[in-house]
């Protein structure tokens, strides 16, 4: 009797552990609750069944929707190449019972704001709605999370194309969700930022920031100063040969973030990093003699002149070319590490600066040191050095971007073994990373003071998108669900097995992602 008990008790263990596993392991499991999404949505309901994408499924929007035309291909696109279908977009007049999945704009839910959105699966169709189709395509992230690894392949994979059903509502915490990239210090040709911009937009980011000049380099033509590229483009850090975008690169650029509903914010850094700039204008310079192009890495020993009219002539030109440029609302200027820039000529052209932004219909964005100027409640500060600076923000009613060197510098080395990066604001390990939050990180900054969160990648020691990438990868993740999940859903032990779970994806959409100790990593094949 008691032998008999145990082998039942084995047994019903057994049944157990094998539902456990299946239920833990995301790609085979149709259990929505279960799904390893990042960044983690506000609601899970799951019903425990599954909807299956199979041949002849079709996307339906409504008749009269150009912008909603794009985003269903968009949406088409991401899942033709791994299914091997080719998926009709079709309008809603003729709705089947089953096999389609609705993309549709609706003010049911005014939770959802500018970037929500609902998505409900059953078992014959799936209906995905938002207000906006921003909202819509930041669903889509998480229909390509919820369908097994493999949808990212671009060659035609095995099925089945399983969701679970259910519904999840979802919405961001913070308006504003972006990362830097620096293609001053080397540069990065035009497929490497559309590549750099895929990948923020699969965990739902909004906004990349370039940074276009700084002292070994200036990337981007402005056609009133054509020697800024001619000579101030030609090199890079190291010395090799640099590079610069024509404005027609740079307009695709623009469009092709725009067609994933994500801003690109230009940075030109002002009054410091700015040797590239004087050594291609030499009416710049305090004696109208060029200085030498600058390949090192130091920071903090050039200046534009504060005190010359010619110098706001020149910066009048290059932000009306770029405001042409830019359908976004912000004009970055820089304005940190001008060490050779006298503190009361620093302040003064600050300013400035900031009328010429206005005078051009934008806003302005600066580093947290330009909080030492008179700031208009309009302009935004971007913390990341100095809290004192960023307070000083705060007081004078500007909002801030948060990115604390410490936390959120994707340049920061994981760990003192790892090759590239630097490590002056530490090393910077996925769970450090990861545990803050902007809303409490700093006294007297509070959640509705921060415009939102960005992680910059700064280039000194990255020459090519691969090494790119494993500074990204696996730490932007992680700063994309500080930006979109509310810190009280935030819980680092739980992330990191939902980010375990995503090396499988990194792996199809070959990303050459640092393997941390810190995160167990499964491979669900
Ligand atoms: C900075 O890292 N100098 C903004």
């Amino acid at each position: 009797m008691k032998t008999m008990r145990t082998r039942y008790f084995l047994i019903l263990n057994g049944l157990f552990f094998m539902l456990l596993m299946t239920i833990a392991n995301p790609s085979k499991a149709s259990d929505l609750s279960k799904a390893a999404l990042i960044p983690k949505p506000v609601s899970v309901k799951a019903l425990g069944g599954s909807f299956e994408l199979s041949a002849g499924v079709v996307i339906r929007i409504a008749e009269g929707q150009p912008e909603m035309q794009k985003v269903a291909q968009y949406l088409a696109n991401q899942l033709n190449p791994a299914t091997g279908y080719n998926i009709a977009i079709a309008t809603t007049g003729d709705m089947p019972a089953s096999n389609y999945i609705l993309l549709e704009i609706s003010n049911a839910n005014n939770q959802l704001g500018q970037e929500g959105y609902e998505l409900t699966v059953t078992k014959d169709n799936v209906r995905l709605s938002a207000g906006t189709p921003e909202g819509i395509f930041r669903g889509i992230q998480t229909i390509r999370q919820l369908l097994p690894a493999n949808i990212e392949s671009s060659q035609p994979q095995k099925g089945p194309w399983k969701i679970g059903t259910g519904t999840i509502v979802d919405y961001p915490s913070y308006t504003y969700r972006g990362s830097m990239l620096d293609v001053a210090r080397h540069f990065f040709s035009a497929d490497d930022v559309k590549r750099y911009i895929d990948l923020i937009t699969a965990y739902k980011m909004n906004v990349l920031h370039l940074h276009l000049g700084d002292d070994q380099g200036w990337r981007i033509e402005i056609k009133s100063w054509p020697a800024l590229t001619e000579i101030g483009g030609s090199t890079q850090v190291g010395g090799g040969k640099g590079g610069f975008y024509t404005q027609e690169v740079y307009k695709d650029l623009v469009q092709y973030a725009a067609d994933r509903f994500i801003t690109i914010i230009p940075e030109i850094d002002m009054p410091g990093h700015t040797n590239a700039a004087l050594a291609s204008i030499p009416e710049l310079n305090p004696d109208n003699k060029p200085t030498k192009l600058y390949t090192g890495t130091n920071v903090g020993f050039s200046t534009l002149q504060t005190n010359k009219e010619f110098t706001y002539q020149f910066l009048n030109d290059v932000i009306r070319e770029l405001t042409a440029l830019t359908p976004g609302p912000y004009i970055h200027v820089g304005g940190d590490e001008s060490h050779v820039t006298k503190k009361e000529d620093y302040i003064p052209f600050i300013e400035r600066v900031q009328e010429i932004v206005l005078a051009n219909g934008k806003l302005m964005i600066g580093w947290d040191e330009t909080t030492l100027s008179a700031l208009k409640p309009s302009t935004v500060a971007q913390y990341w050095s100095k809290a004192e600076n960023a307070t000083r923000g705060v007081s004078k009613g500007v909002k801030i971007i948060m990115s604390p060197a410490a936390k959120a510098y994707l340049d920061m080395k994981y760990h003192p073994k790892t090759q590239l990066g630097l490590h002056w604001a530490g090393y910077i390990e996925v769970d450090t990373g990861y545990k803050w939050d902007p809303a409490t990180l700093v006294p007297g900054i509070a959640k509705e003071n921060i415009l939102g969160i960005e992680c910059p990648l700064w280039s000194e020691t990255v020459t090519n998108i691969k090494e790119i990438e494993s500074l990204l990868f696996p730490r932007l993740p992680g700063y994309a669900e500080i930006g979109w999940t509310d810190a009280k859903s935030r819980n680092w032990e739980e992330y990191k097995i939902r980010l375990g779970y995503q090396a499988e994806r990194f792996k199809v959409m070959d990303i050459n992602y640092y393997p941390s100790a810190k995160v167990p990593w499964k491979s669900v094949k």
